[in-house]
């Protein structure tokens, strides 16, 4: 029998048996300040709070170097971001290709649903008391995240029934299955696609209506915060144009929040409240869509501005 690997001691004092691990090995390191990111449920009192509150968050992943990969240092992706997205509101992201935009939505994934495994009790809705006893579902249902590619985000093995139900069964367990069905049909109903869809598998659509079907995916388990990054930037502009209205839809009639990530300035001023800039790791410039588009004040906003035909709307 091969002998056990070493027992490693780690940082805080535990220690680790394992081959395959190295010390830093961690593909994302978050540094985290007192209060890196608040979540607030929405409740009646207090409907001006943010929803989530983002403060000086940053993301490093380690440089490894030479055969042994070893860490040579860090690489800091996102450098001290902050801000705020409201109840029903949607935070635009922005940004040349690489500046860190991506890396912000995962981490705020990942930090939310982390965090609600230890305080289940900052969730949303009535059964926020109830949240905390039953574990840690409602607080990962609170975020969920739509991605660029709808080709490779749905698994071709699954049928669009399997596909939605997933999260039903896995975050709403109080859900039986004439309940689940019923939600399935209604989501379907939502996203606006025909019934007879759940049947089918992935590849029979077109890659607008896979989106629709990520959408509805996310949508499934009722969240506060959608994710959105670079949902139309792999489909043509009319069907951009669908699932834009589509976003706008369900926001007003579910009140969900979004963030959405985008290298399109062009598609902003349409989607978004407010804008968030970013170049390299940090937000250049913040503020309302109005504000950052008609006057910018950073050079960046400008030049990436001017890259972007934009239609001027005239008041009447
Ligand atoms: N897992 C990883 N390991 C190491 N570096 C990474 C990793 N993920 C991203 N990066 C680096 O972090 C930086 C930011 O990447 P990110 O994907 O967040 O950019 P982005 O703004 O989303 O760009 P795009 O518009 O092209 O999608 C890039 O320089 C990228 O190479
Ligand atoms: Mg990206």
């Amino acid at each position: 029998m091969p002998a056990a690997p070493p027992a490693l001691e780690r940082a805080g004092g535990s220690s680790v048996r394992c081959v395959l691990y190295r010390e830093g090995a961690a593909a994302v390191e978050a540094r985290l300040p007192a209060e890196p990111l608040r979540y607030e449920a929405p409740r009646g009192d207090g409907a001006d709070k943010p929803l989530l509150e983002v403060r000086d968050l940053s993301v490093r992943f380690p440089i490894r170097k030479g055969l042994l990969q070893r860490v040579a240092g860090a690489f800091t992706a996102v450098d001290g971001v902050s801000f705020d997205i409201p109840s029903g509101r949607t935070l635009a992201l922005v940004g040349e290709s690489g500046c860190g935009k991506t890396t912000t939505g995962k981490a705020i994934v990942q930090l939310l649903r982390r965090r609600g495994d230890r305080r289940a009790g900052a969730v949303p809705g009535p059964g926020s008391l109830r949240a905390r006893r039953r574990g840690a579902a409602p607080a990962r249902r609170a975020v969920q995240i739509v991605f660029q590619d709808p080709f490779g985000s749905l698994d071709p093995r699954m049928r669009v029934f399997d596909i939605l139900e997933e999260g039903l069964v896995a975050l709403r367990p109080e859900l039986d299955a004439v309940q689940r069905r019923e939600r399935l049909h209604t989501l379907v109903d939502q996203v606006g696609l025909r019934r007879d869809a759940l049947q089918r598998y992935p590849h029979e659509f077109s890659g607008g209506q896979r989106q629709r079907i990520a959408i509805a995916r996310a949508l499934a388990v009722e969240p506060r915060l959608i994710v959105c990054d670079e949902p139309t930037s792999a489909l043509d502009v009319s069907v951009q144009a669908q699932i834009l209205n589509l976003l706008r839809e369900l926001q007003r009639d579910t009140g969900v929040s979004y963030l959405f990530i985008t290298h399109n300035i062009g598609v902003v001023e349409y989607i978004a409240d407010r804008i968030a800039v970013m170049q390299r790791g940090r937000i250049e410039e913040a503020g309302s869509v109005e504000q950052v588009l008609g006057a910018p004040r950073s050079d960046y906003t400008r030049t990436l501005l001017a890259a972007v035909p934009r239609i001027a709307v005239q008041a009447e």
